[in-house]
């Protein structure tokens, strides 16, 4: 059973933002976030990904850090331990089972895509991407995926360096390694901006993403980018609540979680800021999609004077970024194994990690020899991206503000949160209605039950949230009642 020593917690004042931030940040900030903006049409995407960010977002990683301090424990364990208190049936903790192999799962396919960084940043040094055409680049990327032996190299380096840090635990591990690859990370950001300053394309740029032209916003970019705010803040796979049972009682969870998601949203704009000038000043399509920083990028690059350099920056940091969320990933199953089954951190670490390297190197295979395997038309690769970010991310956040708002007593959480009325209320508000209507929405879209085309259906919508919320709210006066708490 569950081991009673108390919990390790982060070291430094700034332990959890630092590692929390390192989650948030990674291949969804740097390689997602600027493509799915260069295809859903730039600054009015942008504004919506704000607003997903700050309403969804935020109030659900809140709940998630609050759950995980309050319960001290794996996913599984800490809601267990929550709803107890609660005197709710313990059933609830099917929901830490699922953010934990959410996380394992995300990282079986992000390994992947996290050792495409790794080989880029070997070729970008060897010179292996001298290119004189986008066309070339394809091939490029078509000959770095085709040989399993390549890629499955740089997929087990991935997995090995994650292993190793998870390994030497939270404090000698996670938090010494955060402490200066965020850091790191953020000077190669700003020096790459300082380049795309003065190399041209930079005005362009910044007209692309922050210029808000409603017109250029479809429903599926609304979609995309209430989906992505799950992915890019790292919520519902276990991330985030195990961080958060580290947190050490003094912590505001509110301003705390704020911090996190404002870093995570500022990376991700530089990242534009960085990518954007260089396919702008080359005259590049924007709208490129998954290939941008892998084909487009690498042009651009070698274009420019001291562009070799600069791409090594670039890979570098991207690599970097991708394995502080890696790192997060696979924490929620490390510390089930240490608390409940009595692991050193060591044997977890390389017990998970043999498993992991046997899923991500099938899910690796799905660009080479297993291209043919497939089942219902994906690959396994797909499949973990789809069964993730289309199932398990809005199941498990929709379970997380509902057992939020209306299942755990309600003193609990507040008290947990440390709010006052206006913060709290608002709070409560968003886990209870706005949040869920939302995911509910994903759902709808993503299952094909019907179209919601937000341009023609946003006054139902918003209609259906006022009615909901004055139902829910006068039918039995909950927000009164958790208010006096
Ligand atoms: N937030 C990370 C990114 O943007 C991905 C991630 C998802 C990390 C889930 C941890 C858990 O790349």
């Amino acid at each position: 059973m569950t081991t009673t020593q108390p919990r390790i917690q982060w070291l430094g004042r700034w332990g959890f933002v630092l590692a929390a931030t390192g989650s948030a940040v990674g291949l969804g900030n740097i390689w997602k976030f600027p493509y799915m903006t260069g295809e859903h049409g730039g600054g009015a995407f942008v504004l919506v990904y704000l607003a997903c960010i700050l309403a969804v977002g935020v109030p659900v990683m809140m709940a998630e850090i609050a759950l995980g301090r309050r319960g001290r424990g794996s996913p599984v364990d800490a809601i267990r331990r929550v709803v107890t208190e609660s005197g709710r049936t313990g059933a609830w903790s099917l929901l830490g089972w699922m953010a934990m192999l959410c996380g394992f799962l995300i990282l079986c396919f992000y390994v992947v895509v996290a050792g495409w960084s790794f080989s880029y940043l070997g070729k970008m040094l060897s010179g292996g991407l001298a290119a004189g055409s986008v066309d070339d680049m394809v091939a490029i990327f078509a000959a770095n995926n085709a040989s399993p032996w390549n890629l499955g190299l740089w997929s087990t380096l991935v997995t090995v360096i994650t292993m190793v840090i998870v390994g030497k635990g939270v404090q000698g591990g996670i938090e010494r390694s955060v402490g200066w690859m965020m850091p790191g990370m953020v000077v190669m950001l700003l020096i790459l901006i300082v380049y795309g300053v003065f190399s041209g394309g930079f005005a362009e740029a910044l007209g692309f993403l922050f210029i808000f032209d409603a017109g250029s916003l479809s429903s599926e970019g609304l979609l995309a980018a209430l989906g992505h705010a799950f992915f890019t803040l790292s919520l519902a796979s276990g991330a985030i609540l195990t961080y958060g049972s580290y947190l050490p009682a003094d912590a505001s969870i509110a301003r705390t979680a704020l911090t996190v998601a404002v870093a995570d949203t500022l990376v991700a704009l530089m990242a534009g800021l960085a990518i954007f000038p260089a396919i702008f000043a080359n005259g590049m399509d924007p709208g490129e999609g998954p290939g941008l920083i892998f084909m487009s990028l690498p042009l651009a690059f070698q274009a420019m004077p001291l562009g070799t350099l600069f791409g090594v920056l670039f890979f570098t940091m991207l690599s970097m970024a991708a394995l502080t969320s890696s790192v997060s990933m696979v924490e929620a199953t490390v510390s089930w194994l240490c608390d409940r089954h009595g692991l050193s951190r060591r044997a977890a670490a390389w017990g998970a990690g043999s498993l992991l390297w046997v899923i991500s190197t099938l899910a690796m295979l799905s660009f080479n020899i297993g291209a043919d395997w497939t089942l219902a038309g994906r690959h396994l690769f797909d499949w973990l991206d789809y069964l993730t970010s289309r199932w398990l991310m809005p199941l498990g956040g929709l379970g997380t503000v509902l057992l939020a708002g209306f299942v755990l007593r309600a003193d609990l959480l507040r008290e947990e949160l440390g709010l006052v009325a206006p913060g709290y209320t608002l709070w409560l508000l968003m886990v209870r209605y706005v949040s869920p209507l939302g995911i509910l929405v994903i759902f709808v879209d993503a299952l094909g039950i019907a179209e919601v085309e937000f341009g023609v259906h946003w006054p139902w919508l918003l209609a259906m949230l006022v009615v909901i919320t004055l139902v829910g709210e006068l039918s039995s006066p909950r927000l009164k009642r958790s208010l006096r708490g």
